[in-house]
């Protein structure tokens, strides 16, 4: 492996920087119980921003100030200029990339260069909305002659956005460019680990001018602010990202008040090379698919299939190019990966490093933590083979820089193999026959499938899971379905007095 330089600063850390407020109703309050989140710098472990912390009574204060705007300043507003406020909101997030990547890069570790991009295009995502604000419509359903009967697009109300650590800022653009499209008002809470960036951005949206309490933040931990926001009666709508656990128990509270929920829960996502693949090109993306943002990605492809002749060198050059990814501080711009946001989300990688190892695996390359960064919380990117697809790492997701190489004989056997998960997020596929790629494609249980082709994620197409990784689609026109309610209204044309079943 070849590190990127690093030398420990003999210099005291800086003070951390401070956020101070939360941002409710259009203005910047104080957290009610005073107190902070401290945000870790995971390439220094040294706290570089303390943030206030938002708990239920704050959550209240949120939710009513959402509450307030959908009913007041926000219905009144037509859908083109709803959209044109976002047009603005996309422009502030690409005029303020390098501000908004750099607190990102610092809250969890990412290299720059990833969190720019991702600003980059979290702001098209913004932006598609922007232009699909004013496209939303009902039907007219002509059931009968002589009535009108047409359907409207409403908004669902309030929706509560909650995030993860891995993207804030991209995964916050996914569900809030399409709930403001709709109509819909918003509370978002990032995740404790990574607290900072959406403050940034609620400065922008306070810069692009939405009427007050269109948006709110309130960073807070999940068991307090995040299990607030869901239990909320004024709450509509749950929009989540995270672990199918969470999901899980989101569910539950959500029941109360039977709340609209979207999951999205990430995977154990299968990539399947076939033997008559280009397999230059499958190996680029497969590394790059198992290993970019340290592994801490819902879409990563952790399982690899490779038809038996292609396997043994293929998982060899996989290790290799592996071992050559350039581990390091996510400020250095010939980073390529950084290290895992948290101790616990390290520590949970390195318990499954050891797990695959005591289930009889072989580790090709890595397994450690990089001799060269003794401080972060840092992982070498690691392949394993020699273990199959019933094994503990093959079924769980690590969320960490860890990929499975498993051999398969024939086309079944691949997508038995693929299909035998619990999750079913995305699917990648590397073949040269065209009929077998789109019948293998129809067959893998996932929501997206991709062919011979990398980073399909996009605004345009719609994303989502199958089985435990989600319920509900984000990304593309798709998604405004799960942001609106249908309402179907009713109208007699017929001068005729009705027929009255009571008359005799
Ligand atoms: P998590 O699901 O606990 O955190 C995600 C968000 O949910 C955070 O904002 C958190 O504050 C909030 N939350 C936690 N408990 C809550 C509750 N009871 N009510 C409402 N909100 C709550 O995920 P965690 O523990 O940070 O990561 C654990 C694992 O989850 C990861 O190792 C990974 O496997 C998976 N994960 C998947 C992600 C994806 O992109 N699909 C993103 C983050 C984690
Ligand atoms: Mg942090």
């Amino acid at each position: 492996m070849a590190p990127a330089a690093h030398s420990p600063s003999p210099a005291p850390a800086p003070e951390p920087r401070r956020y101070d407020r939360l941002f409710i109703g259009g203005a910047w309050v104080a957290p009610r119980s005073g107190r902070m989140i401290r945000s870790i710098d995971p390439s220094t472990e040294e706290v570089w921003a303390e943030v206030a912390e938002a708990d239920a009574s704050d959550v209240d204060d949120a939710v009513a100030a959402a509450r307030s705007a959908l009913r007041g300043p926000w219905s009144r507003l037509s859908p083109t200029r709803r959209g044109e406020l976002l047009a603005r909101l996309a422009t502030l997030m690409r005029r303020d990339a390098d501000r908004l990547a750099e607190v990102e890069s610092r809250d969890n570790g990412k290299p720059l260069r990833d969190t720019r991009g991702e600003v980059l295009r979290a702001a098209d995502w913004i932006a598609f909305f922007a232009g699909a604000a004013d496209k939303i419509n009902g039907e007219q359903i002509p059931f009968r002659p002589d009535a009108l009967a047409y359907t409207r697009r409403e908004p669902v109300g309030v929706v509560a956005a909650i995030l993860p650590w891995n993207s804030p800022i991209s995964l916050c653009s996914w569900k809030l460019g399409p709930a403001l499209a709709a109509g819909n008002t918003m509370v978002l809470k990032p995740a404790e680990q990574t607290p900072a960036s959406l403050i940034e951005l609620a400065r922008l949206v306070e810069e692009a001018g939405f009427p007050d309490g269109v948006v709110n933040v309130v960073p807070g931990f999940g068991a307090i602010a995040g299990a607030a926001l869901v239990a909320h009666k004024g709450v509509a709508k749950v929009s989540f990202t995270g672990d199918h656990r969470t999901a899980r128990k989101i569910m539950v509270s959500a029941a109360d008040t039977l709340k609209r929920c979207t999951f999205e829960c990430g995977g154990k996502s299968p990539y399947i090379v076939f033997a008559d693949a280009d397999l230059d090109k499958g190996l680029t993306v497969a590394t790059h698919s198992a290993f970019r943002s340290t592994g801490q990605s819902c879409s990563a492809g952790s399982r690899v299939f490779v038809e038996r002749p292609a396997y043994e060198a293929f998982a060899e050059r996989l290790a290799a190019r592996a071992g050559r990814i350039r581990v390091g501080m996510p400020l250095d711009p010939r980073t390529h990966i950084g290290p895992q946001t948290s101790a616990e989300q390290r520590e949970k990688t390195e318990r499954y490093i050891a797990l695959g190892l005591e289930e009889g695996g072989r580790a090709l390359c890595g397994g450690g933590r990089p001799a060269s960064l003794p401080r972060g919380y840092f992982v070498e990117p690691t392949v394993f083979v020699d273990l199959p697809n019933t094994a503990r790492l093959a079924r769980e997701e690590v969320f960490g820089p860890v990929a499975l190489v498993i051999p398969f004989d024939d086309e079944e056997e691949a997508v038995a193999l693929a299909n035998d998960t619990d999750y079913g997020l995305v699917g990648g596929l590397w073949t040269s026959d065209v009929t077998r790629a789109h019948r293998v494609a129809g067959r893998i249980e996932a929501g997206l499938v991709s062919v011979n082709t990398f980073r399909p994620v996009h605004h345009m197409l719609p994303y989502g899971g199958f089985k435990m990784s989600g319920i509900g689609r984000e990304n593309g026109l798709e998604v405004l379905k799960e942001y609106t309610e249908v309402k179907t209204i009713v109208v007699e044309l017929s001068s005729e007095p009705p027929g009255d079943p009571f008359a005799d």
